[in-house]
């Protein structure tokens, strides 16, 4: 069994909230005079969302969407499905696409392929983690957080079967030697 002592700290919720910051001003000046559909993935990105929503100086608006790849939890099979769709249609909107982590990229490609289809006007990612994985398509996030190892983490959203979403910090657990 897992228990908190074995829970390292990846990046600290002072790191996390000054980044969000930094990201949540970046997009206000660059949608300045636009009002931008935050898409959040989740659940993983229900935190991230509700937290650079707040940093966001603009009259945003918000629709969500679940996707879950088949597989174990840990391991992404790289069939994406859409559990939940959107609400709205984003025809002539501008989409900004919130993302929790970025690992094989495959839920990423798959969902902008899927919302170019219904004719934005634009697309971008944040994403808060990008993970160092050899990936052979290239990298769309625009506004990113944090470059990370490749290692499972967990907290500020993130699960592992659905635990530690609730954690203020993004940690990893430390495997027994
Ligand atoms: P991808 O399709 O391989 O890029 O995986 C993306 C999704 O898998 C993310 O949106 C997360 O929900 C989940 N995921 C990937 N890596 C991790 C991790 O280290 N911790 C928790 N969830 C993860
Ligand atoms: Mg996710």
């Amino acid at each position: 069994m897992i228990d908190n002592n074995k829970i390292k700290v990846l990046i600290d919720q002072e790191e996390l909230l000054s980044k969000v910051k930094d990201l949540g001003r970046e997009i206000t000046r660059d949608y300045k005079n636009n009002a931008p559909v935050l898409i959040a993935i989740l659940k993983g990105s229900f935190i991230f969302v509700a937290d650079i929503c707040r940093e966001i100086r603009l009259p945003v608006t918000f629709d969500f969407m679940a996707t879950s790849s088949y597989g174990d939890s840990k391991v992404s099979s790289g069939v994406v499905r859409i559990t939940k769709d959107l609400d709205f249609s984003i025809e002539n909107k501008d989409v900004i696409i919130i993302e929790d982590i970025v690992d094989s990229g495959r839920t990423l490609n798959y969902l902008i392929k899927n919302l170019e289809a219904r004719n934005p006007k634009s697309i971008e990612v944040c994403a808060l983690l990008d993970k160092d994985v050899p990936r052979k398509m290239k990298n769309k996030i625009k506004y990113k957080g944090f470059d990370i190892p490749d290692k499972f983490v967990i907290g500020y959203g993130l699960d592992v079967a659905e635990k530690y979403r609730n954690l203020p910090f993004i940690g990893y657990i430390e495997s027994k030697q």
